[in-house]
């Protein structure tokens, strides 16, 4: 069997924890533009252990180009979409002119993509609406960029998932949209997804990371997770004194594998 990376057994094990912290350098003034971006830090740790040099790193939800950040550090052919120009002109300043980046609905772009041609999925959907509803005051970093006149969610566009009201139908989308990345895989590599739990507006508990596991499940193998502590996150004091409300401090990195041919 082909190895899967060039990894050495320790490193190898080291990843396989299913826990770890990032260190991450902070945002340029650029970066900083969008409010959810995760750290090319992040993304370095997946890429070396799912790919090989010069093989072809795809994100259908771009933002400011992390991914491809990271997939170029590492010598890796960066792919990708991004829904608005805002973003896709950041990510287009910050790769080379060797990235396949496309910017419009992933709905449609991703037909630009051939079947069979990507090594590996590294992505971050929006998390349905979360940006759009004000969760408390103690949700510091949306006040914090509120106070900087930063922009706080996606866009308003109607294309844009984080803009679909329902959430089944936003759940649906999304699964539409991972199925159809399903076939630009090439049979048995990986994806992950990089994904969270959340509380809504009215205090209701959404558990996005699981429900996505179990839509995808009908097509693609869920071989588990890695979870991303932020330990850098300011505590809130939600719920005192009489009722459990989390500070919810960490994402999901759900690892998925496309069948081998048989
Ligand atoms: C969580 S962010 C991705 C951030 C990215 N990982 C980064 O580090 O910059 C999700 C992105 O999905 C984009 N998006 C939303 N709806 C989309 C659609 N229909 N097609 C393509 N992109 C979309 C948003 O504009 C947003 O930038």
């Amino acid at each position: 069997m082909a190895r899967l990376n060039n990894l050495t057994g320790k490193e190898w094990i080291q990843f396989t924890k299913s826990w770890f912290k990032v260190s991450s350098k902070s945002r340029g003034k650029n970066e900083i533009k969008h409010p959810a971006k995760y750290p090319e830090e992040l993304v370095d740790e997946f890429i070396k252990f799912f790919t090989n040099e010069n093989d072809v790193v795809f994100d259908p939800f771009l933002g400011v180009g992390s991914t491809i950040v990271s997939a170029e550090r590492n010598n890796r052919q960066g792919v990708g979409i991004e829904l608005n120009p805002y973003f896709y002109e950041i990510c287009k300043s910050r790769c080379s002119e060797k990235a396949k980046i496309f910017n419009g609905d992933v709905r449609e772009k991703i037909k630009s993509i051939s079947k069979d041609t990507i090594d590996f999925i590294m992505t971050s959907p929006p998390y349905w609406n979360i940006l759009s509803k004000k969760r408390g005051n103690s949700d510091s970093q949306h006040s914090d960029r509120e106070k900087k006149g930063l922009q706080l969610t996606y866009s308003n566009f109607d294309n844009d998932l984080s803009n679909i009201n329902d959430y089944d139908v936003f759940l649906g989308e999304l699964a539409k949209i991972f199925n159809s990345c399903y076939s630009k895989l090439k049979p048995g590599k990986y994806m992950v997804i990089v994904i969270q739990n959340f509380r809504n507006d009215n205090g209701e508990y959404i558990t996005l990371a699981w429900d996505i596991v179990k839509k995808l499940e009908k097509k693609w193998k869920f071989c588990g997770e890695r979870i991303w502590l932020q330990e850098d996150k300011k505590l809130g004091i939600w719920g005192f004194p009489s009722t459990f409300v989390p500070n919810i401090h960490h994402h999901y990195c759900l690892v998925f594998k496309k069948n081998e041919v048989k």
